[in-house]
């Protein structure tokens, strides 16, 4: 999508961090836009932060995990502003901790925000964008997580790869209606998603704090730490509308993690090394 300005954006997790400096760019450009989130008081200090800047935003409450709030959500979004354009699967939560300490709760949380909360978005605009045939943009957000593993947080790099597999196998089946796919993969980012059990359910149990001193607490701090020290969310935003006037299909924000990547598929090249049959 060349042209922005005019066009409407639907952005969840939009009440703070990578979503809502994504809003902010999209009321610059000229876009409506709605943020969808599950945090009222900071849905309505985010939708606020921005009446200013772009012809309109306005804020929904969305829970992601919820196929049914999605679709309330966007025909809300349809009456509000009509034809939507661009969708940002943004929301996202993370929760610290190695396969076999994690509790299933927060395997359970975590997929059904990070992973199902993307499948919803998609499945609740695509029939819209398709029929409006005006071209669109889906941008779901992955994580740098979903491109390495290694950093001990299990059920998130789970959830970021599944996201990076649907959204590459979404790019050339849209591609024919003229809706582009961009998967956002950002490195450490100063936002709140050290912070997520703010927003955890009871039905997935209460957050769990490691141990002092045990090696998860140590990696939580540290995963804190760079987090504390990431790249500005603005940065972030201005990448990804870049992309989405490109219809770039990956949209890296950390150059310095490169090298990561590369020995992850350096690895995965050479096990091919190894498929022949020995005689
Ligand atoms: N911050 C980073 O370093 C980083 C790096 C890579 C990827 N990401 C990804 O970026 C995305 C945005 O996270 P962020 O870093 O801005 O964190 P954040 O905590 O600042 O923002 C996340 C937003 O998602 C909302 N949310 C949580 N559960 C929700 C639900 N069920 N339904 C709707 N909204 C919900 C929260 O209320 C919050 O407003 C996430 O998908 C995250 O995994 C972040």
């Amino acid at each position: 999508m060349r042209e922005l300005a005019g066009m409407t954006a639907f952005v969840t997790g939009g009440a703070s961090g990578i979503g809502l400096a994504l809003g902010r760019a999209f009321a610059e450009a000229g876009m409506k836009v709605m943020l969808a989130d599950v945090e009222a008081d900071a849905l309505a200090a985010a939708v606020k932060s921005l009446h200013n800047i772009g012809p309109e935003v306005r804020g929904i409450d969305c829970d992601v995990t919820d196929a049914a709030d999605v679709e309330r959500a966007a025909k809300a979004t349809f009456d509000a502003f009509g034809n939507v354009h661009v969708v940002c699967n943004n929301a996202g939560v993370a929760a610290g901790g190695g396969v076999d300490d994690i509790a299933l709760d927060s395997w359970r949380w975590v997929l059904d925000v990070n992973l199902m909360g993307v499948v919803h978005g998609v499945r609740a605009f695509l029939p819209h964008m398709r029929a409006h045939g005006e071209g669109g943009h889906f941008v779901n957000t992955a994580s740098m997580a979903g491109m390495q593993s290694g950093l001990g947080f299990s059920p998130y790099t789970a959830s970021k790869f599944a996201v990076v597999g649907m959204s590459e196998g979404l790019a050339p089946q849209l591609a024919p209606f003229g809706i582009g796919v961009s998967v956002l993969c950002p490195g450490f980012v100063r936002t709140r998603i050290g912070e997520s059990g703010r927003n955890r359910p009871e039905q997935y149990g209460a957050t769990q704090i490691p141990e002092p001193g045990t090696p998860t607490a140590m990696l939580v701090a540290m995963i804190d730490e760079m987090i504390r020290n990431g790249i500005d969310p603005a940065d972030v935003a201005a990448r990804v509308l870049a992309a989405i006037r490109a219809n770039e299909l990956y949209v890296f924000t950390h150059p310095e993690m490169r090298a990561e990547v590369e020995g992850r598929f350096a690895a995965i090249t050479a096990a091919f090394d190894k498929t022949a049959v020995p005689g």
